[in-house]
């Protein structure tokens, strides 16, 4: 688990009231599996095609664009046993192609898969389609420190006048209610 605070706190709190969740970047799973086991009688989606972007290549040794087989081993071995727990693996272009967003509507959702600039926009884009089928809480991670993070969410900010976004102190991190 990277994002140890956001699971641990904001991602946490918020399921407490809401009931569908669905990440973008779940890598090793352990930060699903943790909320899974946490809240059984909820249900948690996941995405990811396990392809290293770049930014966490000093963790996984792996270059960028090249597969991070071992991390997926790990996340299906953590979820295996998990009922409540349904995983894409799939890239968010295929994701939005395949228009799999009709088969899920959850409440919260929370954004961490490849940082370049077009990802986040698309995954921006994929929370403005969830959210018209549903009133949805967003949670982004790494929104102060990687420049393509910061752009797609100052144009989203930008598309969005009338929302009220919230930057965890001390964390790089935002969340926001979608309506
Ligand atoms: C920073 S890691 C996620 C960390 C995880 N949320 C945590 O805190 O433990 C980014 C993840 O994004 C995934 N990823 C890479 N390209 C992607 C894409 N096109 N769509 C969705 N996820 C992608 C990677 O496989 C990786 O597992």
């Amino acid at each position: 688990m990277l994002a140890t605070v956001l699971y641990n706190g904001i991602i946490l709190d918020k399921m407490r009231d809401c009931k569908v969740y669905f990440e973008i970047g779940s890598y090793d799973g352990e930060g699903i599996t943790m909320l899974g086991s946490r809240y059984p009688e909820k249900f948690f989606y996941s995405l990811d095609p396990f392809i290293e972007d770049g930014h966490t290549a000093a963790v996984t040794g792996v270059q960028k664009g090249g597969k991070l087989s071992g991390i997926r081993e790990t996340f299906l071995a953590r979820i295996k046993d998990r009922e409540n727990i349904v995983h894409f693996d799939m890239t968010d272009n295929e994701f939005i192609e395949g228009k799999v967003y009709d088969l899920i509507s959850p409440d919260v959702m929370f954004i961490d898969g490849d940082h370049s600039y077009e990802h986040v926009a698309l995954d921006l884009r994929i929370a403005e389609i969830l959210a018209s089928k549903n009133p949805l809480w967003v949670i982004m991670d790494d929104t102060v420190n990687i420049e393509g993070v910061v752009r797609a969410l100052n144009e989203f900010k930008e598309a969005h006048l009338d929302i009220n976004f919230t930057a965890l102190r001390d964390y790089g991190a935002v969340y926001f209610n979608l309506p």
